[in-house]
């Protein structure tokens, strides 16, 4: 049975290619929901793509995912920074996470620098644009093999 992974994204995301494309570059959140089922599905990794506005919809889906996903890739989006929430339900998930962000947040204003979540997921991918998600994908498959 092909192992079963969810991708979460947060605040804004849904925005790509219209928001600070300076950061994010110009590819639109369903181009890149597209292209990260595109490159599950050549790594028979069966996929969910999920994205919210809401912080406590966010920690539902990710409460949600621990009975149907064997591994989670999140972009929290500005809540990385900001929500002990997100940060305890990711704990609860005990299974591979990889924590994402398209631009690279060290070298942004100081309120990004601080990421809430990076001491307790499996690793982390930042500052290489949407080409991060493929890494991550791909990264995530090794993790479960
Ligand atoms: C982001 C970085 C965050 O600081 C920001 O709030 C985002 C996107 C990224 O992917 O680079 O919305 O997570």
């Amino acid at each position: 049975m092909n192992n079963k992974i969810i991708i979460i994204n947060g605040p804004n995301l849904n925005l790509l290619g219209e928001r600070e494309q300076s950061q994010y570059g110009s590819m639109t959140y369903d181009n890149l929901k597209e292209m990260c089922i595109k490159k599950s599905n050549e790594l028979n990794l069966d996929i969910k793509f999920a994205q919210s506005n809401i912080e406590g919809e966010l920690v539902n889906i990710i409460q949600d995912s621990r009975q149907k996903f064997d591994g989670m890739i999140i972009n929290a989006a500005a809540f990385t920074h900001t929500s002990i929430a997100i940060r305890d339900a990711l704990d609860i998930f005990k299974k591979p996470i990889i924590e994402l962000h398209i631009s690279n947040i060290y070298k942004r204003e100081e309120f990004r620098q601080k990421s809430l979540i990076s001491d307790i997921v499996t690793g982390g991918i930042f500052g290489l644009g949407a080409n991060g998600y493929i890494l991550a994908i791909i990264s995530m498959q090794k993790l479960l093999k």
